[in-house]
């Protein structure tokens, strides 16, 4: 009688004990391995930016593969912050108001990022920046702060090495007048962002160690954007009547407004225009032979990685496992070139 009484009382114990820990299981960190949905807030710095809404479709892709794939649901709020910051700022706070589990944030002022990391680290919410990089003391400040992008030099040494290739198998392809120089203008994109600088410095560099000799005619800022670009370029064929032979540019949306306005005026001789992204429009004007080259950087890998970092943390997982990363924060996508040759 007394033995079985112990019984009981150990029985009981051990039920206390066990209704205990599946309780505490419930509310401690295994619980996000549970979690059947996420949340997750997307900001564009703009949606119009053909670079940007590329990325943009291939994250909302992504999203439903992953869903059907897990089992996960997954709620995917993106919103334009049509290029300004305190429009994004308010974003940002409307999502870490909502409980959103993580935020993927393209600024629109790169250097503004210490706003929408203050508000992110007090609601404890990680952030995957893309595109348009924060300052490394910025990045520093925790480690759930992430950056996907793509190393600007090697788009630009590629971008360089189109032309250098042209030039040593054909130095007319580029050199169209025969007078031993390859006169040239540049597109460049907002002097601000990270990449602009990096990609005109190492595209220009690339020609010289080439061997390829070059005549810089003149260049200009025109923000990524092809409108932009189409307006100086008209201005330059007025300035240098058939005497650009190449123009460069930091991305395809200027390349091909470089090719709208050199279509306007009528010139048709063989201007070799080179751009940088791969986009879709990018891939039209290779296909139609209105851009030579373009280095491509595979989006599909961009938003997969943006989005994984993301979901990874929202669920708890451990982010190393699932990305590999550069200091475990940075990640750069794979790129390579096109040419409208190498399409055929
Ligand atoms: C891309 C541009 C894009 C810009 C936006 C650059 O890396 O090459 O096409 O407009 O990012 O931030």
């Amino acid at each position: 009688m007394k033995k079985q009484k112990r019984l009981w009382i150990t029985a009981a114990a051990m039920a206390v004990v066990l209704a205990g820990c599946m309780v505490l299981q419930g509310c401690s960190g295994d619980k996000k391995d549970e979690k059947k949905s996420i949340r997750i807030g997307v900001v564009l710095y703009r949606g119009d930016d053909p670079f940007i809404n590329n990325i943009r479709s291939n994250l909302e892709d992504k999203a439903k593969t992953y869903e059907k794939g897990t089992g996960i649901k997954v709620v995917m709020d993106v919103a334009d912050s049509k290029g300004n910051q305190n429009t994004q700022n308010s974003q940002v706070d409307r999502f870490l108001s909502l409980g959103y589990d993580a935020i993927c944030v393209n600024m629109v002022d790169r250097s503004a990022a210490s706003y929408v990391i203050n508000k992110a680290m007090d609601a404890d919410v990680p952030v995957v920046f893309f595109n348009r990089e924060p300052v490394e003391e910025d990045m520093k400040r925790w480690e759930k702060l992430y950056y996907v992008g793509e190393d600007a030099k090697e788009s630009a040494v590629l971008q360089g090495n189109i032309l250098v290739d042209l030039y040593q198998d054909n130095p007319e392809g580029l050199d169209l007048d025969g007078n031993g120089k390859v006169s040239y203008v540049l597109l460049e994109g907002e002097s601000s962002h990270q990449d602009s600088l990096i990609r005109t410095e190492w595209s220009i560099q690339t020609l010289k160690d080439g061997g390829v000799p070059l005549e810089k005619l003149t260049g200009g800022i025109a923000n990524w954007d092809r409108s932009q670009a189409s307006a100086l370029m008209e201005q330059w064929i007025e300035e240098f009547p058939k005497e650009i032979e190449v123009v460069i540019c930091n991305n395809d949306e200027m390349a091909l407004g470089a090719a709208d306005a050199l279509e306007r005026s009528g010139d048709s001789r063989p201007v070799k225009i080179v751009g940088i992204d791969g986009t879709p429009q990018g891939m039209e004007g290779l296909k139609s032979g209105k851009l030579f080259g373009t280095v491509q950087c595979d989006s599909k890998e961009y938003a997969d990685v943006i989005f994984e970092i993301a979901a990874a943390e929202s669920l708890g997982q451990n982010v190393q496992e699932k990305v590999e990363l550069n200091q475990g924060k940075y990640y750069e996508c794979s790129q390579h070139t096109l040419t409208a040759e190498s399409l055929k």
